[in-house]
């Protein structure tokens, strides 16, 4: 399903209401709820646009899809990202945010390392509620990018990734297995640059090609686009 906003700011205003409600309808049925976190100026835009939103977010997991592996706390970090656009201003629970290691962490700086011991932290985490990605202009998802390894990848549950054409070159990142485990997939994206590939997986293109067309929710695959993404101007 597509929903196409009039701008990027309904855009992000209105999927940020949509997980509101989403992640309560968790709660009410389950007692906690998950979401997966992605990097990238439209999820920013829709976490900001979350703040305000009223959660019990004390029972809220939060994982994320990809991460630039880079030192802690740098500025082009998506955990970074998610806490200054919303995890310093709501009353999350520390021990349910889950983010992935940096490249100064415990691990220091070993990507493959870092993917494993996310991996195994997911090990006990059937499913996700609610899965954010982003989409680029080539199709890339998460950190998983046309005709690289991560594409292909089905035994690992999260890999590191290297070379990668959008900087900085060495992320880690779910695999599409992986993705495919949420209940819900949300792609959303804005801009003209990105209509091109939109139709693309929207026209089921093959995920080696367009990865984003491999990025499939156990309910829901839901394409959230402006108007310019969805190529209607
Ligand atoms: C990242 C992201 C990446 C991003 C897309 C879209 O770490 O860069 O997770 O997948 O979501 O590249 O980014 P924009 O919304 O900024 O175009």
């Amino acid at each position: 399903m597509t929903v196409v906003h009039e701008s990027q700011d309904e855009l992000a205003a209105r999927t940020a209401d949509r997980l509101a409600t989403a992640l309560a309808e968790a709660q009410a049925a389950r007692g906690t709820a998950s979401v997966v976190l992605t990097g990238g100026r439209t999820g920013g835009a829709v976490l900001a646009a979350l703040r305000g939103a009223t959660l019990d977010w004390s029972t809220i997991d939060i994982y994320w899809g990809d991460e630039r592996f880079l030192p802690g706390g740098d500025p082009e970090r998506n955990e970074t990202l998610a806490r200054q656009e919303l995890l310093d201003h709501v009353p999350v629970s520390p021990q349910r945010v889950h983010p992935m290691a940096p490249s100064d962490g415990e691990f220091g700086d070993d990507p493959d390392a870092a993917a494993e011991a996310y991996a195994v932290l997911l090990r006990d985490v059937a499913s996700f509620d609610v899965c954010l990605l982003g989409v680029g202009e080539e199709g890339h998802t998460a950190s998983i990018f046309p005709h690289s390894p991560s594409v292909a990848e089905t035994a690992r549950a999260v890999v590191a990734v290297r070379d990668c054409p959008k900087p900085p070159p060495t992320r880690v990142s779910l695999t599409l297995p992986t993705i495919r485990r949420a209940e819900r997939v949300w792609l959303m994206t804005a801009g003209a640059a990105k209509a091109q590939a939109v139709a693309a997986a929207r026209g089921g293109a093959d995920e080696a090609d367009l990865p984003a067309a491999g990025a499939r929710g156990r309910q829901e695959t839901l394409w959230l686009l402006d108007k310019a993404a969805a190529g209607e101007y």
